[in-house]
């Protein structure tokens, strides 16, 4: 097991990585929240698919199960509703803790939930996505999307704890472990050129699921994350650098009605717009970002489907352009971009609109390109 603390005062937490051990999870509620019900937040598909494992819990009444739909499209304060309707029903108080099992549209809502339900009952996040192991469930960013934007609606709230148990991830798809890769790549792009290096020579090892890849990454990962949240966790300006890539992706999921790109895949080639931005606004080299972009186009080239790349087709400059307008870290109507200084360390700036425009017509043809 590998620990690492989240130090934010009386709200500091652990994030226990581990592997094949549930238990973790009733021995921390049971120890610490023994007097409680706890609600396990969860979808379908990961219910039915841990159904052995989790056969315990449902068996015991202090635990109830609150199935939501899968997928972002229900990433929705209407979800939420049907959530809270649930936990009045089932008579939750404040003794309730809420327990998000799932990738990081569960951690998200029922983070968001946690937050609002009673004004605040506890959270604990169980991460079974890669991507939720890495990036959501640590930092207490949770929320929903809205019609017009993406993570529009939303609170800081910190978990009580994080249990990352990488068995979880043996039963992900491909698909879901490459999403999951991208926020890794986008830490070592902007905080730890050797992860950058080491995460682009192995990166198909993510694939075969190996355990010591995916547990490297995972902890360094968080501990990369720990450091930023713990300097700036309202994100007044140190943390905006973890949403390396996140305007463009976040432009892309909303404006495709997040139904064709997951979050991580829509991240990737965000980070795409977002090397090339850096590139012009003259701060990596073209060896570096040459470098940078013979990543990221193999691994989007394994993600991008025909749909996608009819979008990069279709999207002109102006959609794409009013979307990121609405992003949360834009102020006045000005867009506020991260950028690359270098492999292992980003800023966050604004650009002439001509830049980002240059840069967005590269991510076209390049997407364009893919065989
Ligand atoms: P997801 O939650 O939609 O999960 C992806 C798919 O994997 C789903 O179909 C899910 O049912 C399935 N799944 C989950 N665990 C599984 C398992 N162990 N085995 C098999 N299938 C499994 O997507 P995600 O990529 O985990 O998370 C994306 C969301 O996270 C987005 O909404 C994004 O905005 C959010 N996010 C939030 C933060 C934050 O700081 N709060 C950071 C990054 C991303
Ligand atoms: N995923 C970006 C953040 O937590 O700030």
């Amino acid at each position: 097991m590998r620990e690492i603390t989240v130090h934010l005062g009386e709200r500091s937490y652990a994030i226990q990585i581990v592997h094949h051990d549930l238990d973790r999870l009733t021995q921390f509620l049971h120890t610490e929240y023994r007097y409680s019900t706890w609600f396990v937040v969860t979808n379908e598909s990961i219910f039915s698919l841990y159904a052995n494992e989790l056969k315990q819990l449902t068996a015991d009444k202090r635990y109830h199960f609150i199935l939501i739909p899968d997928g972002e499209s229900h990433k929705t304060l209407d979800t939420v509703d049907k959530v809270y309707t649930e936990l009045i029903q089932r008579n939750a108080d404040r003794n309730a803790v809420i327990v998000g099992l799932g990738g990081g549209v569960i951690g998200d809502l029922a983070g968001f939930v946690a937050a609002t339900y009673m004004r605040g009952i506890p959270l604990i996040q169980v991460p079974t996505t890669l991507l939720a192991m890495v990036d959501s469930s640590v930092g207490g960013k949770v929320g929903v999307n809205h019609t017009l934007g993406k993570n529009l609606i939303g609170a800081f709230y910190q978990p009580r704890c994080v249990i990352a148990d990488t068995r979880f991830l043996e039963t992900l798809p491909s698909r879901e472990l490459l999403a999951g890769l991208s926020e890794i790549i986008k830490y070592g792009l902007i905080a730890d050129v050797e992860l950058f290096e080491w995460a682009s020579e192995h990166w198909e090892k993510f694939l075969a699921c190996e355990p010591e890849t995916l547990e490297k990454a995972v902890t360094r990962s968080c501990e990369i994350k720990a450091v930023v949240v713990e300097r700036d966790e309202m994100e007044g300006s140190l943390r905006m650098i973890l949403n390396f890539g996140h305007t463009w992706a976040h432009a892309f999921e909303s404006l495709s009605d997040y139904l064709l790109f997951s979050h991580g895949e829509a991240v990737m080639m965000g980070m795409m717009g977002g090397t090339k931005l850096s590139h012009l606004r003259g701060y990596l080299d073209d060896s570096d970002h040459g470098l940078i972009q013979s990543t990221l186009n193999a691994i989007a080239a394994r993600m991008v489907t025909p749909e996608m790349k009819l979008f990069f087709d279709k999207i002109t400059w102006d959609e794409f352009d009013h979307q990121t307008r609405i992003d949360k870290k834009a102020s006045g109507g000005r867009v506020k971009w991260v950028l690359l200084n270098q492999i292992g360390q980003a800023s966050v700036e604004s650009v002439p609109p001509e830049m980002a425009e240059e840069a967005f017509n590269f991510l076209k043809y390049t997407i364009a390109s893919f065989e």
